[in-house]
């Protein structure tokens, strides 16, 4: 018996990166549940996804009436009971080990159909130890998409050890073909693949701030001009969010034990000071009001 097409989605968690896949599901034609914590959180969400759906009408990726539409696809709740008939879960809340745990545990008791497929964004927690407090371990992927996830078009596919075969092709699919995404598959390591390459950079840079080789304006600079990358990595770090960096190089840390992977001591310092990046207002640039971003 074939399985049936997903059509029924949700995502939990409406930050950066949920915010922007609740808006790539959303954009793909599908009616998304956004499970958020609290009325704020839902404030918060709200916002970021209109910051980005204004965005894209302005630079002519989007109608006004596909806006709206869009807006009208997805719905916000706090109750983990509305997501029961969802065929595909994705979870994307912080990288906190033992909140993922619970969240995914209490998850799969509520999910009522068999096949359906719980996926993470997460970038720092080994797949099998989400899948392994679930009822339903062979059927739990991580889906790891870039920010800002309405833009990028790659998404990781990662299979654990204990994902089926099947699972894996059906996600594959989904993100292929449904929403258009191009899809590599990882292997469950820290890091997958391009965090694996990108992060030892990004940390090289914040280093070379750290002992005053250059400031953050001309090793950004340095990148785009020399190099074209789009952004540089101080201004990459402030987007992916300073707390965010700060977990991925460490969960690389304690699998690789190499020191390329080591948060710099100025990283830890500004996260332990609030200084978030581009959620928080300032990280490596100022993006309040009167700042320079
Ligand atoms: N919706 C749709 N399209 C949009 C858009 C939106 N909200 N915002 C921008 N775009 C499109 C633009 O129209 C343009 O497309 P075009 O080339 O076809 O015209 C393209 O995106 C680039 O936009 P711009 O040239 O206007 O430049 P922007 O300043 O808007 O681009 C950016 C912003 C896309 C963020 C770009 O700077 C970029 O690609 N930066 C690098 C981001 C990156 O490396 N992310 C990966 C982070 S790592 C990660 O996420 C993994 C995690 O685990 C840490």
């Amino acid at each position: 018996m074939t399985v049936p097409e997903i059509e029924r989605v949700a995502v939990i968690g409406c930050g950066t990166m949920g915010s922007g896949v609740a808006e790539v599901l959303a954009r793909a034609g599908l009616e998304v549940h956004v499970l958020v914590s609290s009325a704020p959180s839902e404030r918060a969400g709200r916002g970021r996804l209109g910051k980005s759906l204004d965005r894209a009408v302005r630079k002519n990726k989007l109608t006004e009436s596909d806006r709206a539409a869009i807006v009208d696809r997805i719905r916000f709740t706090t109750e983990l009971g509305a997501l029961e008939d969802r065929q595909l879960v994705v979870e994307a809340i912080g990288e906190d080990d033992a909140a993922k745990t619970a969240l995914l545990r209490d998850l799969s008791k509520v999910l009522r159909d068999p096949d359906a497929i719980v996926a993470t964004t997460t970038s720092a927690i080994p797949i099998v130890r989400l899948a392994r407090v679930t009822d339903r371990p062979g059927q739990v992927v991580g889906m790891h998409f870039f920010n800002p996830a309405p833009v990028l078009p790659l998404v990781e596919l990662i299979g654990s050890v204990l994902t089926t075969d099947e699972t894996m092709a059906r996600a594959d699919h989904f993100v292929t073909d449904v929403l258009g995404k191009q899809v590599i598959e990882s292997p469950d390591r820290a890091g997958f693949v391009v965090n694996a390459l990108l992060f030892p950079y990004l940390l090289s840079a914040i280093r070379m701030v750290g002992d005053g080789t250059a400031t953050p304006e001309v090793i950004d600079r340095a990148m785009v001009k020399g190099c074209a990358h789009p952004m540089g990595p101080l201004a990459l770090a402030d987007l992916i969010g300073l707390d965010t960096t700060v977990a991925i190089a460490d969960a690389m840390y304690e699998e690789f034990k190499q020191p390329l992977y080591a948060p710099p001591p100025l990283l830890s310092r500004m996260v332990e000071g609030g200084l978030l990046g581009k959620k928080s207002g300032r990280g490596f640039y100022d993006y309040s009001e009167n700042g320079s971003r």
